[in-house]
């Protein structure tokens, strides 16, 4: 290694030290949880090559979730955590299941947690992460005594919220440092990472780019889907009426997601006609869903399924071995830091970046 790239990669170390901590891991890269796609085997590979690989129990019953834990702790004794939906009417049951199995993180998503939720976690002794879309809410989760906090913006893979990663990196990163943050949505490549840690982040979430991972179950079928898309194809889901709320999903467009459109606006006719109502029209779009991903991620119907994927899907273009993705990633951050240091320039060249302060126009 040339004495630049070796100085690059302390620094980088330097950045996300706090992140390495929090995870206890090699590198502060937490693989986002993906219903159906990450479960025992892609979790272990991420943690396995250094990463922080999450279990996705969104779709799992608690004794689901069990199985897939032991098989986790079967295959890998590095560091690995649980996303759990807080809508889903199992919670108590899958996190006594987390408890019950010393997991040392969970993921809390959908919604804001539950207190006795982060309570009965916390006093198990498990560290407790929850998603921030704003920087009030990043404050008051953090009094609230969730040890970590992820920002994702809606470049994202999956459900998603109304602002972009970049915004919401500005807005949440030099103000705040309460807790570590964790930037997800959007990062393909390494360089953007660097540049959120630069900014203060303490790692980085990443879905897509480990979808098409060797060691991932997902369907031949999804994993080519994902490989010959770009960017522009991974659409948010079309509301066609204000009164019928669609919850914003980002997926490849396929036969499904035009469907949809149609299908909203037959069922919302059958209702303007009498045929149906409020509540029963409502509910049929918002069931046009139903088991989607799963048709598409393991059955491998990609017309008929949901194709969730980010905007960083443009820059999965082969399936690789998790080890190869994480090693990438690594190596383009190191990259983007050791350009920086050699142009002179400041910002993620700055070893001694402070959490609180926004980077300089220059960077
Ligand atoms: C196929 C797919 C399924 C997902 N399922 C979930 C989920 O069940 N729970 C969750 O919190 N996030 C889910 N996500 C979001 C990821 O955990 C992660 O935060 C996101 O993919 C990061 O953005 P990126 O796709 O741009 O890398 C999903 C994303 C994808 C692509």
């Amino acid at each position: 290694m040339t004495e630049a790239r070796e100085s690059a990669l302390q620094r980088l170390d330097a950045y996300w030290a706090r992140g390495r901590a929090f995870l206890g891991t090699r590198y502060a890269i937490m693989g986002g949880a993906m219903s159906w796609v990450s479960e025992r085997n892609l979790v272990a590979a991420i943690s396995n090559a250094g990463g922080f690989g999450v279990v996705a129990c969104g779709s799992l019953s608690p004794d689901q979730l069990a199985v897939e834990i032991d098989g986790v702790y079967e295959r890998c004794d590095k560091p690995f955590g649980v996303n759990i939906i807080v809508m889903h009417p199992e919670l108590d049951a899958l996190v006594a299941t987390c408890v019950g199995r010393r997991v040392g993180h969970v993921v809390l998503a959908g919604g804001l947690p539950p207190k006795r939720t982060v309570e009965t976690l916390k006093q198990a002794g498990t560290r407790v992460v929850a998603f921030a879309s704003t920087l009030p809410l990043a404050r008051r989760l953090a009094k609230q005594g969730i040890d970590a906090l992820i920002i994702e913006g809606m470049e994202a893979g999956g459900h998603i919220g109304p602002v972009s990663t970049n915004v919401l990196a500005q807005e949440v990163l030099p103000h705040f440092d309460t807790v570590p943050v964790f930037v997800g949505g959007g990062i393909g490549r390494g360089d953007a990472a660097a540049l959120y840690l630069a900014m203060g982040a303490a790692g980085c979430q990443l879905g897509t780019r480990f979808v098409c991972a060797t060691e991932s179950i997902a369907h031949p079928r999804f994993k080519q889907a994902m490989i010959r898309a770009n960017a522009r194809d991974a659409r948010l889901s079309v509301q066609v009426d204000p009164d019928f709320p669609v919850i914003p999903v980002r997926a490849l467009a396929n036969k499904a997601t035009e469907r949809f459109e149609a299908f909203q606006r037959e069922t919302i006719a059958r209702y303007r006609q009498g045929d149906m109502e409020l509540g029963e029209a409502r509910l049929a779009i918002e069931h046009f869903w139903a088991g989607a991903l799963r048709r598409a991620a393991i059955e491998g119907n990609v017309e008929d399924g949901s194709l969730m994927a980010g905007q960083s899907v443009g820059m999965v273009t082969s399936e690789q071995s998790t080890g190869e993705i994480i090693a990438e990633l690594v190596d383009q951050a190191v990259n983007a830091i050791a350009l920086s240091v050699e142009r002179g320039a400041a910002g993620i060249a700055d070893g001694n970046r402070p959490a609180h302060r926004p980077l300089p126009a220059s960077a």
